[in-house]
């Protein structure tokens, strides 16, 4: 079944609470009996059916057990067509932000604590 691919043309008819897909990093899922569970809201999930939602779900800043929740609704791969202008890689360059973004958050802090060790032992030896 995730071997098919589709187009946004295709995607744009599944658009509704009764039949809602979506787009993320270049895969089509099929998420609607996923809305009523939504942590995020039912109504907010609808605003990107039926186009390319990588970018709406990556600005949230989604946890990977959302990520991993994905792949149960899995149907297919994307082949394109939005013409929306820098939207057609977002996945790729989305994903290589947030790494880059993590990577931050953790020695951000790390270099914090070195240099409060450094002033530290350099104090006392005063
Ligand atoms: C089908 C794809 C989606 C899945 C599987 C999903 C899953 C989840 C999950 C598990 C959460 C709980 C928090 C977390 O674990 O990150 C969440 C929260 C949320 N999601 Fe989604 N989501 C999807 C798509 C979207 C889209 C397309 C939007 C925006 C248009 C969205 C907006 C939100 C918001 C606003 C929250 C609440 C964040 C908060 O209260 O801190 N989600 N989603």
């Amino acid at each position: 079944m995730a071997d098919k691919t589709f187009t946004l043309d295709e995607c744009k008819k599944h658009a509704s609470d009764k039949d809602c897909w979506l787009v993320v990093h270049g895969k089509v899922y099929n998420v609607t009996d996923f809305l009523e569970e939504h942590p995020g809201g039912y109504d907010i999930i609808l605003t990107s059916a039926g186009k390319d939602a990588t970018q709406d779900f990556e600005e949230i800043g989604h946890s990977n057990s959302a990520r991993e929740l994905l792949e149960k609704y899995h149907i297919g791969g994307f082949a394109g067509g939005d013409s929306a202008p820098g939207s057609r890689n977002t996945g790729a360059a989305v994903a290589k932000s947030g790494g880059a973004s993590k990577a931050i958050n953790v020695l951000l802090p790390l270099l914090l604590i070195l240099a409060a060790v450094l002033v530290n032992m350099y104090l006392k030896k005063e």
